[in-house]
């Protein structure tokens, strides 16, 4: 299965940014471990971060082109008010999955919000970086 992860801006940043909210392991920590678990179920994975909102929207547009047939976004920040990633992400009609590692309920009432999460297939919160594990099960019908 053709499957895509996108992180938003500052997920570059995991390992270094507020280590009690989002854990001690680093970015490269869950791509290695994206890429492993992909490799060892036979799957084409393509794992991209941009700290920019239109880099985003252009990746969203490329996975169509491409048939990617599933995607798990974690939109950072962009998640709370990016109505143009929602446009996105509205426009093609694979399963998409959103995963936000810590638990946003928990958070600051601007993070209550998910302007992108209406037009996803599911979203997972509060996990770790075990939420982008269950995502790639989903959509790749483990569990
Ligand atoms: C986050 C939650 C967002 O509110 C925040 O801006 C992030 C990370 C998460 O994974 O918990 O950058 O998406």
């Amino acid at each position: 299965m053709k499957l895509l992860v996108i992180n938003g801006p500052n997920l570059n940043f995991l390992g270094i940014r507020e280590k009690g909210i989002y854990g001690t392991e680093d970015y490269e920590y869950l791509v290695t471990m994206l890429k492993n678990k992909a490799e060892a179920e036979g799957h084409d994975l393509d794992v991209f971060q941009s700290n920019c909102e239109g880099e985003i929207i252009d990746r969203i547009q490329a996975a169509y082109h491409e048939k990617v047939e599933g995607i798990i976004i974690n939109p950072g920040a962009f998640t709370h008010y990016s109505y143009a990633i929602r446009d996105a992400l509205a426009s093609i009609e694979v399963p998409i999955i959103e995963v936000h590692i810590s638990n946003v309920h928990k958070r600051e009432e601007f993070r209550h919000v998910s302007v992108t999460a209406p037009v996803c297939t599911g979203q997972i919160v509060g996990l770790g970086l075990k939420g982008y594990v269950l995502a790639m099960d989903y959509l790749t019908g483990r569990i």
